[in-house]
């Protein structure tokens, strides 16, 4: 099929690339000049595993191709996906300008059918939204179908998501471009799940939730561990083996970040109380998410008394693993947290530090995380990169003024660090 693709960040160029892979045409469209260029030039603006090879040999296939006129893309397709950003506005409720806006130049250059899909993460009801904007500024009257096509992959494993969906869904008023988005999905071999347009919404927004809920559950959790002297790891593991509980989404640490959890979970909240519902349980999420950086940030304190001055070594500046994305990051923020307490920061990440130096400054980026340690009063893990694991821990012990390590992604094996001789604290997990 032919299909046209708005926006090339993290969803919608890996989306792209992938319905190109399985044999579609894809024509990639942003309004970023310089992007696009670079995309033309084979040059991937993200760091997501897998996507660089992808990209190139869709577009030496020709079935992959860029540009910056949403005219030519609209004009060669037969549907047209919308994979705009849709940010956070202070008051937590969405900034849909950018689908606004994508909405009313479809309107503009559209001349015969076409199925419009929000790929974009939107609040419920956006969908009719589009409809009527599109309805209202196109300038021939032809019919058109709109459809919520929610995305659920996951940075940094996003090529291996979209190959092998979970499940599709597909929101839509009518059967017309419904049999056409099936085409598309077909060669994913995915359970497709048919809905009306709210339903499609909501399945993202009350997903993304769900599964913040999950993380702040064994969070909190995570506290009553410690409390207690029970081993949240284990705990973990004895729940998740209940099929209707799953083991995924079930590692405590610092908490959640990045550009969807936080971001849905606001909108979540927000669109909620303008339908007349208080959705207090997510609130808690939020809650308990913030408390969990509180409470690491006391446990340094504690352990370290006065931070003033101090030298911590960070080994992870991501959101999360296999990304470079620092948006939202829980490492960053701690970063910040402790530079505003007079605290000197060493940093490492396996891929995120370019991004890192646009929004963290006056600390020492080190290439090596084996050379982090040096000279520091402590080492901090705050990203759970799987390299880490493979950290030199005896040349850490040389390297550090004191042998502590504060690891706030449970990396590390609690028994194995006091036989290394460590201080070691991580998140949950009594001291043997
Ligand atoms: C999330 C969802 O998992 C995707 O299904 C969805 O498509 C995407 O948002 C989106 O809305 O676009 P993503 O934000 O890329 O994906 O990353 P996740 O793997 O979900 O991790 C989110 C945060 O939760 C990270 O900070 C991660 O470290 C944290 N996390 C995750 C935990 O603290 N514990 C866990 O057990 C799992």
């Amino acid at each position: 099929m032919n299909l046209c693709m708005i926006g090339t960040g993290y969803v919608g160029l890996t989306t792209g690339a992938c319905f190109a892979e399985v044999g579609h045409n894809v024509i990639c469209v942003d309004n970023n000049t310089a992007k696009v260029a670079k995309l033309q030039a084979g040059e991937i603006p993200i760091y997501e595993p897998g996507l660089e090879e992808l990209v190139h040999r869709n577009v030496s296939a020709k079935r992959l191709h860029f540009s910056t006129s949403i005219e030519e893309g609209v004009d060669g397709s037969d549907i047209v996906f919308i994979a705009v950003p849709t940010p956070p506005q202070p008051d937590g409720s969405v900034d849909l300008s950018f689908v606004e806006g994508v909405a009313r130049e479809i309107a503009d250059v559209m001349k015969g059918y076409k199925v419009v899909v929000d790929k974009s993460t939107v609040p419920v009801k956006t969908g009719d939204k589009v409809e009527e904007t599109i309805r209202r500024y196109q300038k021939r009257k032809v019919d058109f179908d709109v459809v919520s096509n929610p995305e659920f992959l996951r940075e940094g494993f996003a090529v291996a998501d979209l190959m092998h969906p979970d499940r599709v869904v597909i929101g839509s008023k009518s059967t017309r471009p419904v049999a056409a988005m099936k085409q598309v999905y077909e060669p994913f071999g995915a359970p497709i799940v048919i809905t009306d347009i709210n339903s499609a919404e909501l399945i993202k927004h009350a997903s993304n939730s769900f599964l913040a809920l999950k993380i702040s559950y064994i969070n909190a959790v995570s506290v009553i561990c410690e409390a207690s002297g029970a081993n949240v790891s284990e705990v973990a593991a004895g729940m998740g083996l209940d099929a209707r509980i799953g083991k995924r989404f079930l590692d405590a640490g610092l908490g959640f970040g990045g550009s969807c959890f936080p971001k849905d979970l606001s909108a979540f909240i927000k669109i909620s109380q303008q339908l007349g519902y208080d959705f207090r349980l997510l609130k808690e999420v939020q809650r308990v998410n913030t408390e969990q950086m509180d409470r690491f940030v006391t446990k340094i304190e504690e352990t370290l008394w006065v931070l003033k001055d101090k030298t911590l070594g960070v080994l992870g500046l991501a959101f999360k693993q296999n990304t470079d994305d620092v948006r939202l990051s829980p490492a960053i923020d701690l970063c910040l947290r402790l530079q505003k307490q007079g605290v000197k920061l060493r940093v490492h990440d396996p891929k995120a530090a370019e991004k890192a130096k646009e929004v963290l400054s006056g600390v020492v980026y080190v290439d090596d995380m084996n050379d982090v340690a040096e000279g520091c009063d402590a080492l901090v893990i705050a990203t759970e990169w799987p390299e880490f694991r493979q950290l030199d821990l005896n040349r850490a012990r040389q390297l550090l003024t004191h042998p502590i390590i504060f690891d706030g992604r449970n990396v590390f094996d609690p028994a194995e660090m006091e036989q290394q001789g460590f201080i070691y604290k991580s998140i949950g997990r009594p001291l043997h």
